[in-house]
């Protein structure tokens, strides 16, 4: 496990980087391979910690997971499987949440640890309790974990008071085995959403409307094992793009898809980029230096509050002043102390940050307090004179397959540090 990274600026970046399978799909990929009896298998699998957590919290039910390649995956689930998510794998991964669903529509009752806070707050998951009830599960809480059974899921018309991605995701696996339709309304329009409604479909269920406010589902009585091809990950593409665009330089980042950061990409082309989609993936021209813009996040199709600390980061070296609004989790600007050490000029007040952009940084011993904004500072140190080391760089490995081989493959000065 990498601890410590160290960046220096290296001037612009050239050649070609490929982007790897989506971090927030696979999770519920592999979530949803409880549904259904046999051998799954998964392609484009990244190779990060995460989801070497979730193969650990399936392993702990009774599946078997395995690596077939070097991003292929199998996993086979098992006549009988053991319904509960024990408190120190949901500690490690708060997305562990997503098997409530699946394991209450296969096995009718799941036993599964609460998930505490983190770094960006509280996050509840009152919306996954009510639109599960709302389905037919009957909850109780003790001893810090729900339980939850239900003799038959019925599907029902569930309305979200949040386009809650996770809500949205639990709703749909356990609406595919209940009997009649169920009707997600105000749900979350992300690409992942889509992503596990095609693999759902691909396991024989009925899911349209997926990647729109209105996903149907018409249940079916089983679903069989499948095989499926997770999405490129837009946010570790973001994060490329934001290196290129801070230190500038001319690279191909492979199989990056604008139809699915198309706000983002607007942004950045505000900022004084050139981004095109070509067939292999984005062609993206970084300027001598960015422009400033103001930045809100929004549920998708807005800008990405994942994006943010990468943005944060681009601002901080850009021309102008730019003001960064978070509307979707509170308290997710703490790596922003971490920039200030390295010479930014940032002031947050509540959900808002301003960010004077400066010709340059100054490299410094800084601390990743999360995966995406471990992945800002290591941006931000392309224009740190000197050098940057990032502690804590085991965050950035939960999100991010090959950092350090993959950055310097487009030129950027980067070692494991210890
Ligand atoms: C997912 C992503 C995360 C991303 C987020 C928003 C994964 C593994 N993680 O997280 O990277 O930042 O979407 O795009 O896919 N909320 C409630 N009650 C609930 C559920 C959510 O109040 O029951 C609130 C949250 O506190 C937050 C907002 O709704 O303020 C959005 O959360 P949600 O969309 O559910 O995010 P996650 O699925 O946890």
């Amino acid at each position: 496990m990498v601890h410590s990274l160290r960046i220096r600026p290296g001037g612009a970046l050239h050649g070609r980087i490929r982007v790897g399978g989506a971090k927030n799909s696979v999770l519920k990929l592999m979530a949803a391979t409880i549904l259904a009896r046999g051998t799954h298998v998964l392609h484009n699998v990244p190779r990060i910690s995460d989801v070497d957590y979730m193969a650990e919290l399936l392993r702990s039910m009774g599946l078997s997971v395995q690596w077939l390649g070097p991003d292929s995956m199998e996993i086979v689930r098992p006549d009988a499987i053991v319904s509960e998510a024990p408190y120190e794998l949901v500690e490690r991964m708060r997305a562990s949440i997503v098997v409530l669903g699946p394991l209450l529509a296969s096995e009718g009752m799941a036993r599964v640890a609460l998930p505490g806070g983190d770094d960006f707050g509280p996050r509840p998951i009152d919306m996954h309790l009510r639109a599960l009830e709302d389905l037919g599960v009957r909850f109780t809480t003790s001893h810090g974990f729900v339980e939850a059974t239900t003799d038959q899921l019925v599907g029902a018309n569930l309305l979200l008071e949040f386009p809650s991605v996770g809500a949205t995701e639990n709703a749909m696996m356990a609406g595919v085995l209940a009997t009649g339709t169920t009707v997600i309304d105000n749900a979350a329009r992300e690409p992942e959403i889509a992503d596990l409604a095609n693999f759902l479909n691909a396991m024989g269920g009925s899911v349209t409307g997926a990647g729109s406010s209105t996903v149907v589902i018409e249940g079916v009585t089983s679903l069989h094992p499948a095989t499926h091809e997770v999405i490129p990950d837009r946010i570790e593409a973001a994060t490329f793009l934001a290196a290129i665009g801070v230190a500038g330089g001319e690279v191909v980042v492979e199989r990056a898809r604008i139809d699915h950061m198309e706000m983002l990409v607007t942004k950045l082309v505000d900022m004084g980029m050139t981004i095109d989609q070509t067939p292999e993936g984005l062609a993206v021209c970084g300027p001598e230096r960015l422009r400033s813009v103001d930045v809100a996040t929004l549920p998708y199709p807005g800008i990405a509050t994942d994006y943010k600390p990468m943005l944060v980061a681009m601002l901080a070296t850009a021309d102008g002043v730019g003001i960064v609004t978070e509307n979707l989790f509170a308290g997710r600007f703490r790596y922003i102390d971490e920039l200030v050490r390295m010479g930014a000029d940032i002031r947050t007040e509540g959900h808002h940050a301003v960010v004077r952009g400066l010709p340059q940084l100054s490299g410094a011993p800084v601390k990743a307090p999360d995966i995406r904004a471990g992945a800002a500072l290591a941006v931000a140190a392309l224009a740190a004179e000197g050098e940057t080391i990032i502690s804590g760089a085991d965050h950035i490995e939960r999100g991010y397959e090959h950092f350090v081989d993959k950055l310097s493959g487009i030129g950027v000065d980067i070692a494991v540090a210890q």
